[in-house]
């Protein structure tokens, strides 16, 4: 490397850009995370290498012909949901999890139910094609017109699509891949920043579908700085429990559909099938309602979804009870707490609080509130909940229930599995949203909701 190239050292926990080595990063404080790079010095006067002197056009906003997102089924049904119809054609995605989840297996099925509509390709960095085919027999898709190559040279790859052209691709994975213009090992945060950059360019331009597979790091971040997600149209999370056959397919950014949608998948022998109705798998029917068990109806996207929420409250011989949430966000737990004291006069302070919602299922809305408190203090009064009991609203920390998104189709997903009332917020109890079979209970205040459930 010439004296005049600058070295820059980067982070790759979070990008960050430093000019000269240290052990922590100032800007994230992550340890023994910078790694040296090349910085391209542009000089006074010269242009970028790119530079080829045309000028872009401008154009009026209503001059620009509407068009539409041409999409492509792919029939595996969640998976089209969580990418907002199918996939986009040009679109690049992401899909992150952590080994093993089975992001090669659902890339697979993807490409093999695609493969008769349009030209694919599936290229792996991490297999052999005898691995790919060995795991396409046991899901019984080797007949498939469906084409596959071991390569982790970018710029072999890209010749290699000018050549084969495919309309749909799939990288697997990033992690792999690596480009002649930078000197650092594959994987390290240059290497995938400029890959994915020419992937991406690549996509653009030949109006290619593209998957990339990406490793995530401990924490479950995807390894690598956040700059790839900004790279992107669309971020997938693949996860789920490793004990349980199911997993979940979420969308955290889609510039073509909603984020937090989320498809439901079951791993089974012959590799994911889809899971059409997640409620009853995350709904655990108990012969007799038990104490500390209640039923939320909550919303992962632009689905209503029936989840356990149970709650076990037990005294505590500690100077710091523990407040424990499994899926559920544990500060949240503690602020309802104080509610529930201030607004209900129930004390906790001397007791342990553990919340979890069933079926490893992650609930990140604020909807769950009035569902957790009902939990905590039926098994604290070791009371259980009406037979066919549903909630769910937010709690204000002035002891106010407040609306939630989509209250009707909760109420609908609600009736549809059997249940006959629902206490909600007033906001949320509108004629409109009037289910047969349903009786809905409109509260304004936490008080009301715990005197109409006991
Ligand atoms: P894989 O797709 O290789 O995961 P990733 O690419 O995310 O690392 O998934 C492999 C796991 O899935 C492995 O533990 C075995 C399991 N599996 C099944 O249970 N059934 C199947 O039909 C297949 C193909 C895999
Ligand atoms: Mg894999």
């Amino acid at each position: 490397m010439a004296k005049s190239d600058k070295s820059v050292y980067v982070c790759n926990a979070c990008g960050a850009r430093h000019s000269k080595w240290v052990g922590q990063c100032a800007d994230c404080g992550g340890w023994n995370t910078l790694e040296e790079s090349r910085a391209i010095e542009i000089r006074g006067g010269q242009r970028s290498p790119g530079y080829s002197g045309q000028v872009s056009e401008v154009y009026a906003l209503e001059d620009i012909p509407a068009g539409h997102e041409a999409r492509v089924v792919s029939g595996l049904a969640e998976l089209d949901r969580v990418l907002g119809g199918g996939i986009v054609v040009g679109s690049v995605t992401m899909i992150g999890g952590d080994p093993g989840i089975g992001k090669s297996t659902l890339l697979l099925q993807m490409l093999a139910a695609i493969s008769q509509q349009v030209s694919t390709l599936y290229v792996t960095g991490e297999e052999s094609l005898q691995q790919v085919r060995l795991r396409a027999t046991r899901l019984g898709l080797d007949q498939v017109p469906m084409k596959l190559v071991t390569e982790t040279h970018v710029e072999r790859i890209l010749d290699l699509l000018q050549q084969t052209r495919p309309q749909v691709l799939v990288i697997d994975s990033i992690q792999t891949v690596y480009t002649d213009a930078l000197s650092s090992a594959p994987g390290s945060v240059s290497q995938l920043r400029e890959s994915t950059a020419m992937l991406v360019r690549y996509a653009k331009q030949s109006g290619t579908s593209l998957f990339i597979v990406g490793h995530v790091t401990k924490e479950g971040a995807l390894a690598g700085p956040r700059v790839l997600e900004h790279m992107v149209d669309t971020v997938l999370y693949f996860e789920g429990d490793a004990s349980s056959q199911y997993r979940m397919l979420r969308a955290v950014k889609n510039r073509f559909g909603a984020v937090n949608e989320l498809g439901v998948f079951a791993m089974l022998e012959g590799g994911l099938k889809v899971v059409s109705n997640p409620s009853a798998i995350f709904l655990s029917r108990h012969q007799q309602p038990i104490p500390g068990s209640t039923i939320l109806v909550t919303r992962e996207g632009s689905r209503p979804l029936l989840v356990e929420v149970q709650a076990l409250v037990d005294e505590s011989h500690l100077a710091n009870p523990r407040r424990v949430t499994l899926g559920l966000e544990q500060n949240r737990l503690a602020m309802l707490l104080a509610v529930l004291h201030r607004h209900a006069h129930v004390t906790t302070f001397d007791q342990d609080v553990f919340v979890n919602v069933v079926g490893g299922m992650r609930v990140t809305e604020t909807g769950a509130d009035l569902a957790v408190l009902s939990a905590v203090l039926s098994s604290m009064r070791n009371r259980s909940l009406q037979h066919g009991l549903v909630l769910f609203g937010e709690v204000g920390l002035a002891g106010e229930v407040r609306p939630v998104q989509g209250g009707a189709d909760r109420l609908k997903e609600a009736a549809k599995h059997g249940f006959s009332r629902a206490i909600v917020p007033a906001a949320n109890a509108g004629k409109q949203t009037r289910v047969e079979g349903l009786e809905v209970l409109a509260v304004q205040r936490l008080g009301e909701a715990l005197e109409l459930i006991w």
